[in-house]
Parts: structure tokens; C-alpha cells; sequence
């Protein structure tokens, strides 16, 4: 979804400002600006959610400026998840590599549409939807996630809404939980970053 590009390349130059829909292009270009080689890197899953995330985006990977398209490694412990989040800028589609996963998103009217799916099966997330996924296997899994845009941004509800700063005040989070401040304290403990 991101804009077309009007040449046949603008391998991004991170040193300069971004300007009003991405990087400015880099003068001097080669063939190793379109090739990248962090997304099979093994990942470090050891954490509180059992999950982790590399990046192949515009950021990481400037051959992909102007190009409306990026890449994930996503993985997972097992039992770990992938904590619910929306995608501004793009629709995902993802294909397990390796082991079984709970796939989920949400539409506007609060409809799960979710399935387990296995290595070489694949699924698609709507633009902008809230969506998780869990490693229900015995064993690690592996995603391989793919976006249409070169920078989706990525809006995690946990950590949006209790790990901001300065933090959203307590007024508001425990009126729209219909919960305490005890509760909401802790949930802050939690995500602070
Ligand atoms: C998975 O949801 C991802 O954003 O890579
Ligand atoms: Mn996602």
C-alpha cells in the first residue's frame, strides 16, 4: 500500500533526514544493496513472551525504499506469543517455516477468525487489524511474515497502552479496564520501558 515508485530503484540513504515518504536515494549504488542476509539469523526467544522478531525493512534493508514491501523472521519458544498488534501501513501475509501456530486477527466488530496452521501453510492479515499468533507445537516455530509496504510500523496493544511515555494516567486505563489502580499499576510495572 505504500506509494509506486517513478524509477526503477531509490536504495534509501539512512544518513540523510527522511523526507515526506521515505529516505532520499544513495548516489553510489551495487549489488549488494539489494541482497540481505539477517533473516535467517537464530533468534534469542528467551524472554517473557517466548518470541522474537527480526526485521528485513527500509530501516535495516535500504534497497527497500520506495519499494512497498518488507520481510519478517519471527521466532517462537515454545508456548510463546506474538502479542496482539496492528499493522498501520500494511496487510501481512506470513508462512510458517517450521513447527504449528494459533493464528489470529480481529476485524472492527471484534470477530476472531483464527486457525492453527503448520510449516508450509500460510495466512493473511487485513491492513491495520489486530492480530497475534501462538506456538501451540511441542517444539520452536518459525514465521516467515511478509508486508506490502517498506516500513509497516507496528502498534503493540500490551505495550501501547501500559509501557507508554510518559504512561497514559491511571483515570483512563482503569475506567476503560473496569479495574483498580493495583491493577493497572502492576500492568505498568510490567511494560515500563
Ligand atoms: C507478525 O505478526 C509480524 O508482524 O511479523
Ligand atoms: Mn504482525
Amino acid at each position: 500500500s505504500d506509494s509506486d515508485p517513478l524509477q526503477d530503484f531509490c536504495v534509501g540513504d539512512l544518513k540523510a533526514s527522511p523526507s515526506i515518504n521515505g529516505f532520499p536515494c544513495k548516489s553510489a549504488v551495487s549489488a549488494s544493496d539489494f541482497f540481505f542476509s539477517g533473516l535467517g539469523a537464530p533468534l534469542n526467544t528467551t524472554n517473557a513472551n517466548g518470541v522474537a522478531v527480526s526485521p528485513a525493512n527500509v530501516l535495516t534493508f535500504p534497497g527497500l525504499n520506495t519499494l512497498g514491501l518488507s520481510m519478517n523472521n519471527v521466532e517462537f519458544a515454545p508456548g510463546g506469543v506474538n502479542p496482539p498488534h496492528s499493522h498501520p501501513r500494511a496487510t501481512e501475509a506470513g508462512v510458517v517455516i517450521e513447527g504449528s501456530v494459533f493464528v489470529g486477527f480481529l476485524t472492527t466488530n471484534n470477530t476472531l477468525f483464527s486457525k492453527v496452521i503448520h510449516a508450509g501453510e500460510m495466512f493473511v492479515v487485513p491492513r491495520g487489524l489486530v492480530h497475534f499468533q501462538w506456538n501451540v507445537g511441542k517444539g520452536k516455530a518459525r514465521l516467515i511474515t511478509a508486508f506490502n509496504s517498506q516500513l509497516p510500523g507496528s502498534a503493540v496493544l500490551p505495550s501501547s497502552l501500559f509501557g507508554s511515555n510518559p504512561t497514559i494516567p491511571n483515570p483512563v486505563l482503569t475506567k476503560t479496564f473496569r479495574t483498580d489502580d493495583v491493577t493497572v499499576n502492576k500492568l505498568k510495572s510490567m511494560f515500563a520501558v
